[in-house]
């Protein structure tokens, strides 16, 4: 459904206050430091700086799943999402980050990701994660009014599939406002002229996670953490969006993008 004008504007709000933090955290992403260190780093400056709710803190899981322990998802080399922050994961030279930021401001909800090199990474990783933002890239240049969800999945799958990666299907983007996961489900691969059609007015992320190796994944024990099963690397790349009436908006837009 498309949201009122004032709703485009708390979502605007929301999807600053998440590309923010994602802007802040990069000069304190180097070799040495915890991923519970950049949990801390990242809780402090949303709930004091921003004055937002850390939307990932106590989310709840499924029906077997505790729920979500910290503020942040931070997943490295063959971790594809849902990385658990831990002091005990120390970045090292050459590691692929990925982290995944939702904030909830004035009952709306900005949700984005990146990823971060720490140090030189292998020449097999830095194209991963070239070609991975190119697939998110390639996703936001498809979205208009008319678009329909299959055209996205489509044009997200075929720039991975053209460099020889693979798409994770297992999870996808969603619809999102002041739910987090709305309705609809936005898969990273489909058949042009399939599914729902976007309307002006709807808000909603593209997310693909793409993988060096195959597509396939596995949970690991704590519930959350989801790895390769090859334990090759993904690389993934989200952007919260708005449909215009004549394209898209970026919400979730750094300073340093130029899309
Ligand atoms: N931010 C993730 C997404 O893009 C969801 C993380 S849910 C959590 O949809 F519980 F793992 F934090
Ligand atoms: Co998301
Ligand atoms: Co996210």
């Amino acid at each position: 459904m498309p949201k009122t004008p004032a709703a485009i504007d708390k979502m605007r709000a929301a999807g600053r206050a998440a590309a923010s933090v994602l802007e802040m955290i990069g000069e304190h992403v180097r070799p040495g430091v915890s991923t519970e260190e950049l949990d801390r780093i990242c809780h402090d400056y949303i709930v004091g700086e921003l004055d937002c709710v850390p939307a990932c803190l106590n989310y709840p899981g499924g029906e077997h799943q505790p729920p979500f322990p910290k503020s942040i998802c931070t997943s490295v080399n063959h971790v594809i999402c849902h990385g658990i922050p831990s002091a005990t994961k120390v970045l090292r030279r050459g590691d692929i980050l990925n982290i995944d930021v939702t904030v909830k401001k004035d009952g709306f909800h900005g949700d984005t990701s990146k990823m971060f090199f720490v140090g030189k990474p292998s020449v097999l990783a830095q194209r991963l994660v070239e070609v991975a933002q190119e697939c998110l890239y390639t996703g936001i240049r498809a979205v208009r009014p008319g678009t329909r969800l299959g055209d996205i999945g489509h044009a997200v799958a075929a720039h991975a599939r053209a460099h020889r990666f693979s798409v994770v299907r297992e999870y996808c983007g969603h619809g999102i406002g002041e739910v987090f996961h709305d309705e609809p489900e936005v898969r990273h691969y489909g058949k042009p002229g399939d599914g729902l059609a976007l309307q002006a007015g709807v808000t909603f992320t593209i997310e693909p996670m793409i993988n060096a190796g195959r597509r396939h994944t596995r949970v690991l024990p704590d519930q959350w953490t989801v790895v390769t099963r090859d334990h090759k690397p993904s690389a993934q790349w989200e952007h919260t969006l708005l449909v215009t009436e004549d394209g898209v908006e970026v919400l979730t837009r750094r300073a340093e993008e130029t899309i």
